[in-house]
């Protein structure tokens, strides 16, 4: 039996699982409001929240799972990539449980970590399978060979799909992160009410900041013709609702482009803009006219989660892939 400890700290989510065998006792998430009112995440706010926040999140996370601290075989920690001083947090918080308990250390990257949140319920997918992860710092198709065999298929060259939503979010004077309250407008909005532009990137790759600028000249055009346009509900809705069916559109067709050319039929998605539902639905109407067999993540497990971390960390106990404790974080760090 094993009982491994997660802890994720990469950016602006505090947070702790319990994972015992591959089944997630708990899993306690502590947001940062903080950011808010600065558009975005302020680094250095960041790894200070984080170190208030991480003990008594992993206290908790140990409470909920109804175990005892010295029950822990194991502690996994997000190594990168990510902001170095949140990361540090976690890190060095790891490395010190490790010590003090007498157990292994195990490192975990992020990017994986979000893909193999797929491991955590049924159905799991079967290997090979392609990803596309999708979060606030990156875009990703990967080709999934093995638990920790992944292949880099196509990446974004300039925005992660994540920051196109927030950016165009803060061009509508949206709180961040905006990327779930577009989300929520696009619902009630018609999304062939303007049409975005669609980048011209070969191959499995992505780009997101023409329609970045685009939508900024857009809405700037639209406020000297009627300086109120987004105030009102419907406009802001119709824009949501437009902008969210290109983004999800310019992802849509990549995944499909590499799912041909590399012919998988298992497909899945990760990281917090999986979370979205456009992208959710899209993706299941792609994969009836495809045959895909589709893996849609909890929402729970899209955006960063302790689980992930731990599942993670259990995947790499059963092999007894430990890292030492000379061991520090790392910003970038591939898949
Ligand atoms: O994976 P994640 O929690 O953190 C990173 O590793 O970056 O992803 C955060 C990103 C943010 O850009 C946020 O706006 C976006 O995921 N996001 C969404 C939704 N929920 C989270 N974007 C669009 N629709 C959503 N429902
Ligand atoms: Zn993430």
């Amino acid at each position: 039996m094993a009982t491994i400890l997660g802890i994720e700290s990469s950016c602006d989510e505090t947070s702790a699982a319990i994972c015992i065998d591959g089944k997630i006792l708990s899993n306690i998430i502590a947001n940062q409001t903080v950011h808010e009112k600065f558009g975005g995440v302020v680094p250095e706010l960041a790894s200070r929240a984080h170190q208030q926040n991480i003990i008594p999140t992993v206290h908790t996370a140990i409470l909920e799972a109804k175990i005892h601290k010295n029950d822990i075989d194991a502690i996994a920690f997000t190594r990168g990539p990510g902001l170095l001083g949140s990361l540090l947090v976690g890190t060095s918080f790891a490395k010190a449980f490790a010590l003090a308990k007498n157990i292994p250390l195990i490192e975990v990257n992020h990017m994986q970590a979000h893909i193999l949140a797929h491991f955590i319920e049924d159905p799991k997918p079967a290997f090979p399978f392609l990803c596309l992860t999708v979060s606030g710092g990156h875009t990703q198709i990967v080709l999934v060979k093995d638990y920790f065999e992944m292949q880099l298929i196509g990446q974004t060259i300039d925005d992660a799909a994540g920051e196109a939503f927030d950016k165009s979010a803060k061009v509508l004077n949206l709180p961040y992160p905006g990327g779930p309250l577009i989300d929520k407008f696009a619902k009630l909005g018609n999304p062939d009410a303007y049409n975005f532009p669609e980048p011209q990137i070969k191959g499995f790759d992505f780009s997101f900041s023409g329609l970045k600028t685009s939508i900024l000249y857009f809405i700037q055009q639209k406020i000297s013709e009627q300086s109120d346009f987004l105030e009102n509900e419907n406009n802001l809705q119709d824009v949501c609702a437009s902008i969210q069916k290109r983004i999800v559109s310019i992802l849509l067709k990549k995944l499909t482009l590499a799912a041909k050319e590399l012919k998988i039929n298992n497909i899945a998605i990760a990281g917090g803009v999986s979370a979205n539902s456009g992208l959710r639905k899209d993706l299941i109407c792609l994969a009836e006219k495809e045959n895909w067999n589709v893996f849609i993540p909890k929402f729970e497990y899209c955006t960063d989660n302790g689980a992930m971390i731990a599942i993670a960390g259990y995947h790499k106990y059963l092999k007894q892939d430990f890292a030492s404790q000379e061991i520090a974080p790392i910003a970038r760090w591939a898949v």
